[in-house]
């Protein structure tokens, strides 16, 4: 796992656009993991800009979400279906028909998570997966617990994640008390993974993960058994 600390916010965002969009120009129809939260906004921003700049093609990739709040609709204004044409699907040229997120409309939870997984399968798997970090140490929404899940399944939000998501909705009793998330092996799986982790709220989980110990208590310490991990930090800890 490497680690690269970054003097801002905008240069950290830079720096995973850059690699994102490296990754696309060495495999036109590559696989793509995606994640949503605060952090992820200035690398969609740069990968929009790049796109209308004519240096990434977007065209030819396929697309995965981690997760989605359950049940939700996707036109509510806090899905990671919204947020995610919102801040980057409808301003690139990708092919909206590529774009995979796990449904949070669907009638039966445990049926979506299945084909979710074997969609990713079918696509070849992914070859790079971006995700953020929860302040509890959370990757999708694979949360703290004495064990974790290998694939994609339905989960139960923690009380500090609905606190720390709870800015996004009007008050903490609306945040949805499950999500679909991929799995840890569903993450680990991916060819290369990239961790982006902007701001204090991070401070402490990134000092755990740099710990190096593995544990379910902190899910992203999982990162550590990948073979080819980057993170990219704005906080110097
Ligand atoms: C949510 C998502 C995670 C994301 C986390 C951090 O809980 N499920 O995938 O990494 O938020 O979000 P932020 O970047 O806003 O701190």
């Amino acid at each position: 796992m490497k680690v690269q600390y970054f003097k801002d916010y905008g240069s950290m965002s830079a720096k995973a656009a850059e690699i994102v969009a490296g990754e696309i120009k060495a495999k036109e129809n590559m696989v793509l993991g995606l994640p949503t939260g605060s952090t992820p906004l200035g690398m969609y921003s740069k990968l929009i800009e790049m796109n209308k700049a004519g240096k990434v093609d977007f065209s030819k990739i396929t697309t995965f979400n981690l997760d989605e709040y359950y049940p939700i609709k996707r036109d509510n204004s806090q899905s990671y279906y919204k947020f995610m044409h919102d801040n980057f699907f409808d301003s690139i040229n990708i092919n909206q028909k590529s774009i995979n997120i796990p449904n949070g409309e669907a009638p039966d939870a445990n049926a979506e998570c299945m084909e979710y997984e074997k969609k990713i399968e079918k696509a070849g798997g992914i070859d790079l997966m971006v995700i953020g970090l929860g302040p509890n140490g959370h990757i999708g929404f694979n949360e703290p617990d004495s064990f974790l899940l290998p694939n994609t399944h339905v989960t139960g939000l923690t009380e500090a994640t609905k606190e720390a998501n709870k800015r996004f909705f009007a008050s903490i009793n609306d945040v949805p008390s499950k999500a679909l998330t991929m799995g840890m092996g569903s993450i680990l799986k991916a060819k290369k993974i990239l961790l982006i982790i902007s701001g204090e709220s991070k401070r402490e989980a990134v000092k755990q993960l740099l710990k190096g110990e593995i544990t379910t208590k902190l899910p992203v310490s999982f990162v550590h058994l990948h073979r080819d991990a980057a993170v990219l930090c704005d906080i110097e800890v």
